[in-house]
């Protein structure tokens, strides 16, 4: 008996070894077609089909486990503490230069070294603003991936490393590459700045301390113990050098890029190859206009020698490598007068001091105030009226004051103190235990009445073209407004009779507000305002919920079960719609005509046959998401623009596909009017 089945088994086994073998080949191609070429072959339907297949099998048959395979992304059984490992060439720092000068030094040091007169060629690499790694590769497959730590042992983080999709598990060569017996490539693992915007929202969802900076949320992405966790990070990479290769020489660090590109590896798009000194110069300003564009931070510009021949001879320093230097980019931050404070009023209460600067320019931009956050943080920086101040703008967010000088003061300065009633409604104002926040407590008062409202007709919630700012300050004032829900009550007459408005304009806000009155639940819910309660949050409630009276109806403990809600979330929806007040105004809403689409795609079927191509980083969901969703309303999406294409999709840094589409007379959207096409 035993004997005679003994060759039945292996003749299963090859077939099923196959099977396995083929799946994983495929599924690691599919993903850099995805991740890394951002140019999908199949379905995300046929990969994720492809992906359960394979998973189902490797638990059937486990003894068929592979460390590389593409399963192993979402991550693995947790560590109790992290290896350590030495590099085999130390990890170096790079040196700073802060000024052309600096450069134009680093040159000549650079042919003096050398003894030449000859012009050198050097490459130019964005600087990522993120964590240096060091990947091992074995036969093509990544072996071990490692933290730079001291720069000669690191910490062992292969389980994690392996969890970010566009780092291959297994080399993904161009049919002429041959592959390296062994590979060490190192890179920069960073979180795009939206991504890092939406994973605070989802933490303060939870409960949890925000990360102060994209960069320290990659750090503590990659020191997880428990790869799970990385897993659901929105960690990315792109690789920029190499330590130890066997088999394969290289010429340039250019060249030496270029195999890594064909071997499947993430290259930064924006690397400048062999330039001379004073093209690396004006390539620094184009790269420091561009980075405001870009989905991720970068903090400077790496300036490399390209042969490598020249490296060699230039040698390093027991710090850093003297044929490269880093320029970095100038801290946006600048001295000014401090004039005085004033408190604003927001949506919810919430009183904010803010300075009043004497207009400076920091990093091309005029300043003239800057969020003083809190009574708690005056207090810490001791900032008073009249002092000397330090400003910062990073990227895109308000300009804060970094601290004061205290050693400028002539005795004329003012300590600032807190108003105990409200500046705009005189209501008493409150600050809870705990609570860095002073609240006014009046929920009539005019300054949250204005900031409701303007947060209401916002692109996020009813996106009502037409109603500024100083529209809506206006109506409040004129008394003509107390309420959202009074908006759909407004009429030309009344409209055209204000002042700076004509019957031209009033018409036009009646008929955008006429049209805003067909509105997907997550911004029904956002428009809401209530507190805590963003778009991300908006959109895991709307789709938890059927209607707005199952929301209402629902207790703290069904919202606390809905994954990346927290207690005080919670506790926040709880308060809302447990006051008499906000429900009237949600069914006058309602009343007025206004219809919540619930589910499905505001115009399911109305993209029957039309043909998408996604470009550039989306903001509020993967591109995933963004497929699943154009299918379901009956679209179509493909890797690349054609003469088929009917609209390009453009998020955030887009790519070579937009000038494409420009050529072929494709519509080109942004993803505010992609989601309203999607009804989200
Ligand atoms: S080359 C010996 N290239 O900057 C050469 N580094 O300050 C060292 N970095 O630890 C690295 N972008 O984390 C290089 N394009 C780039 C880089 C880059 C960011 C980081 C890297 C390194 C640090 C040195």
């Amino acid at each position: 008996m035993q004997g005679g089945n003994e060759n039945m088994p292996d003749a299963i086994d090859s077939n099923l070894i196959e099977k396995i073998e083929n799946l994983r080949n495929a599924l690691h191609r599919h993903n850099y077609r995805y991740y890394v070429l951002d140019d999908p072959e199949v379905s995300d339907a046929e990969y994720d089909r492809m992906m359960q297949a394979l998973i189902q099998l490797e638990r059937t048959y486990p003894e068929l486990a592979s460390p590389d395979s593409p399963s192993a992304r979402v991550g693995a059984p947790p560590l109790d503490k992290f290896d350590t490992i030495s590099h085999t060439i130390p990890m170096l720092s790079l040196d700073n230069g802060f000024s052309d000068e600096d450069i134009i030094d680093f040159d000549e040091r650079v042919r003096r070294f050398l003894k030449t007169d000859e012009t050198i060629l050097y490459t130019a690499e964005p600087k990522m603003d993120g964590v240096a790694v060091e990947l091992v590769y074995e036969k093509g497959r990544l072996r071990t991936a490692s933290t730079r730590g001291d720069g000669i042992t690191g910490e062992v983080i292969t389980a994690n490393v392996k969890t970010i999709e566009s780092v291959p598990l297994v080399m993904q060569p161009e049919a002429q590459s041959a592959i390296p017996s062994v590979l060490e490539i190192r890179g920069e693992v960073f979180i795009g700045i939206e991504a890092f915007k939406k994973l605070n929202q989802e933490r303060i969802g939870q409960d949890l301390a925000p990360f102060a900076n994209p960069r320290n949320a990659a750090a503590g992405s990659l020191r997880q113990l428990d790869s799970k966790i990385t897993a659901q990070r929105p960690l990315e990479i792109f690789f920029y050098g190499v330590g130890i290769v066997e088999d394969v020489i290289f010429e340039s660090h250019w060249s030496m890029l270029q195999t890594l590109k064909s071997l499947g590896f993430r290259i930064n798009p924006l690397i400048r190859p062999r330039v001379e000194i004073h093209e690396v110069l004006d390539y620094y300003k184009v790269l420091r206009e561009k980075r405001h564009e870009l989905h991720y931070d970068i903090d400077g510009m790496v300036i490399k020698v390209d042969r490598i021949s020249l490296q060699r001879q230039l040698g390093a320093t027991s710090r850093s490598p003297r044929w490269a230097i880093a320029y970095k980019f100038a801290a946006v931050q600048e001295t000014t007068l401090l004039e005085k404070i004033e408190v604003q009023v927001g949506r919810t209460g919430v009183l904010t001091p803010v300075a009043h600067l004497k207009p400076v320019n920091v990093g091309g931009v005029r300043v003239s105030r800057a969020t003083l956050h809190n009574e708690d943080e005056i207090e810490k920086k001791d900032i008073r009226i009249g002092d000397k101040v330090l400003v910062q703008r990073a990227g895109d967010v308000i300009p804060e004051v970094v601290k004061v000088f205290a050693s400028s003061r002539d005795g004329s300065e003012r300590k600032f103190q807190m108003p105990k009633t409200c500046p705009i409604c005189g209501s008493p104002v409150i600050r809870m235990e705990g609570e860095a926040a002073t609240r006014c407590i009046n929920t009539s008062c005019s300054a949250q009445v204005k900031e409701r409202i303007k947060h209401f007709a916002s692109k996020g919630a009813f996106d009502i073209d037409g109603l500024g700012d100083k529209l809506v300050d206006q109506l409040v004032e004129e008394d003509v407004l107390q309420s959202y829900a009074d908006l759909f009550k407004l009429d030309e007459e009344t409209l055209a009779n204000l002042e700076r408005m004509g019957p031209k304009s009033a018409h036009n806000l009646i008929n955008a507000i006429e049209s805003s009155k067909t509105i997907a639940f997550a911004r029904f819910l956002y428009a809401l305002g209530i507190r805590h309660v963003g778009e991300h949050v908006a959109a895991l409630l709307a789709n938890c919920f059927n209607s707005i009276d199952d929301l209402i109806r629902c207790s703290r403990e069904d919202l606390e079960g809905i994954e990346g809600i927290g207690p005080t979330v919670a506790e926040s929806i709880v308060g809302f719609v447990a006051q008499e007040e906000n429900l009237k105004t949600i069914k006058r809403i309602l009343e007025s005509g206004v219809q919540i689409e619930v589910g499905a795609p505001r115009i399911a079927g109305a993209l029957d046959g039309k043909a998408f191509v996604l470009t550039g980083t989306l903001t509020s969901f993967t591109r995933r998401q963004a497929k699943e969703m154009i299918e379901a309303a009956g679209g179509k999406v493909s890797g690349s623009v054609s003469r088929n294409t009917d609209f390009v999709v453009a998020g955030a840094s887009p790519g070579s596909k937009l000038d494409k589409a420009k050529d072929l007379g494709a519509e080109i959207i942004d993803e505010t009017t992609f989601k309203k096409m999607i009804g989200v």
